[in-house]
């Protein structure tokens, strides 16, 4: 018997209802509206209130990815939860979340690439998946960016925002391609780049608990980094770039969304941006775009999807998938 294949069959995604404008910040900060557009594509962020943490958006994500895909929590072997911001230093956030579904079930982790981390989750949950170890998956990105910022900083505070995002990964045996090839990279050599010096176990004199950044070397890291990537996985998949239906990258900066793109010879109209609306929410940028794209119908049954996302770390990746959630859905009846 043929290895099953992952394919995705529902998607969902959240995010908090209070807005921070540009303005917003420029009514403190030396900054101004078109700055942040200009250098970054940033419009507005949402902000998480002062009750909601990463796993009260990461279950809502969820319970709408399961209904889209017509299932309840109790069809779920697993959450793979991809966060930096987790609630708790421990548990996991994802046992948090299975509690909460009522997922009782799956088995629970969370996973930390950072920005990266959902397409680090989506290929842990691929391989469970065609090993067979794990029939159906929740894989989520969920982040609460607005508790690690220094709102003094306009260098950083101005790029973050919160979300959640997330994905119903199925075992098919009619599916012809699901997720195609994903491919995952980190160098720690460059942990500093961005990070947060506070909160874990290491002792830090001069230790905050804010987010730091070298913005300008991060940006050129990010440009080169995803356009490698990218073209290792399309090569990899024998896919030329205008076989491409839909990029969804990471959202970080529409500079580094448009470079990619073209570089890609891909035009934006093959591209999920959503930055504008959201900023930078980490992990959960991808989801939360794949699934606005989704529910927009920019994706039809046999879409080629291109996923791609660099982080602190560094941690980079990309996945190539074909959706076919429809075929998926008719064949388990
Ligand atoms: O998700 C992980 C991946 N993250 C990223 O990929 C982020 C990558 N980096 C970036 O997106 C950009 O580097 C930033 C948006 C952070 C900064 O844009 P930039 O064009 O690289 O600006 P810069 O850091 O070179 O700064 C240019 C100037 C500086 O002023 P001086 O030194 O030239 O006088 C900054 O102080 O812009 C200043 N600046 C600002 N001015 C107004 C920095 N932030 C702001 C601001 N408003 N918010």
């Amino acid at each position: 018997m043929n290895a099953p294949v992952a394919v995705i069959t529902g998607t969902g995604s959240y995010a908090p209802s209070r807005v921070m404008t540009n303005e917003d910040f420029a009514s403190y900060l030396e900054t101004s509206d078109s700055w942040i557009r200009e250098r970054t594509g940033i419009r507005e962020r949402r902000i998480a209130s002062p009750e909601e943490a990463t796993s009260d958006l990461a279950v809502l994500a969820a319970r709408k990815a399961l209904e889209s895909a017509d299932l309840t929590p109790k069809d779920i072997d697993g959450i793979i939860l991809a966060t930096a911001t987790p609630d708790l230093l421990f548990p996991s956030t994802a046992c948090l979340v299975q509690a909460r579904l009522g997922a009782d079930k799956a088995f629970a982790f969370d996973l930390n690439a950072v920005c990266s981390g959902f397409i680090y989750a989506m290929s842990v949950a691929k391989s469970m998946v065609e090993s067979g170890s794990a029939r159906r998956l929740l894989v989520i990105g969920s982040e609460v960016m607005s508790r690690t910022l220094d709102w003094s900083d306009r260098g950083t505070s101005i790029l973050f925002g919160d979300g959640a995002g997330a994905v119903v990964l199925e075992a098919s045996a009619t599916a012809k391609r699901g997720l195609e090839t994903f491919r995952i990279r980190a160098d720690g050599r460059y942990w500093e780049m961005i990070h947060v010096p506070g909160g874990g176990s290491r002792i830090s004199e001069k230790g905050t608990p804010y987010l730091r950044m070298k913005g300008g070397e991060t940006f050129k890291l990010a440009v080169r980094s995803l356009q490698e990537s990218v073209l290792e996985v399309l090569s990899a998949s024998g896919v030329s770039p205008g076989e491409i239906d839909l990029l969804v990258p990471h959202q970080a900066n529409i500079r580094i969304i448009d470079a990619l793109a073209t570089r890609l010879g891909l035009p934006m109209d093959k591209v999920m941006v959503n930055i504008d609306r959201y900023g930078n929410t980490s992990a959960a940028s991808v989801p939360v775009a794949l699934d606005e794209a989704v529910r927009e119908g920019r994706v039809a049954e046999g879409s080629r999807i291109l996923l791609t996302a660099f982080g602190s770390g560094v941690t980079w990746g990309s996945g190539l998938l074909t959706w076919e959630a429809e075929l998926q859905k008719r064949s388990r009846l």
